[in-house]
């Protein structure tokens, strides 16, 4: 499929607008400071805290999962069986930072799509290809 253009520039903080690329759903979730801030308060409730697995590519295998702290870009398809994830913005009683929760079988991940432990999901979401043609345009593929 061919690479898809997002324009970021009007995404709202704490907000996440999606596309589409090779017929999956894309994210692509304007963190706030404090969204990335908390990240790595989670470290020992995650599975994969380092992204050890090879979820993502190696401009994105740090922390927070993405180039800009500010823009987090994932596939938006639970690892474990396909479901789409909601998008959680606010604390929620299974997310108390905010992140993705899948409503098929339970499955949580972070605002980086860092899968918790003990839910079904294997591994963190993937982050597709992505690189910036400008400051809040990104490209997937
Ligand atoms: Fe998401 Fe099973 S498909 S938890």
């Amino acid at each position: 499929g061919a690479p898809v253009e997002v324009d970021v520039s009007k995404l709202e903080m704490g907000q996440r607008v999606v596309a589409e690329w090779r017929g999956q759903p894309v994210w692509v979730v304007r963190r706030t400071e404090e969204m990335v801030a908390n990240l790595d308060k989670l470290n020992d409730q995650l599975k994969d805290p380092q992204s050890e697995e090879d979820q993502q590519p190696a401009y994105a295998a740090n922390e927070w999962r993405s180039i800009k702290k500010e823009y987090l870009v994932l596939i938006g398809i639970c690892t474990h069986l396909g479901c789409s994830p909601l998008f959680e913005e606010e604390p929620t009683v299974e997310l108390e930072q905010g992140g993705f929760f899948c409503p098929c079988h339970g499955s949580k991940f972070d605002l980086a799509g860092r899968v918790y432990q003990g839910v079904p999901a294997p591994t963190n979401l993937v982050v597709p290809p992505h690189s910036y043609i400008s400051d809040a345009v990104i490209i997937v593929g």
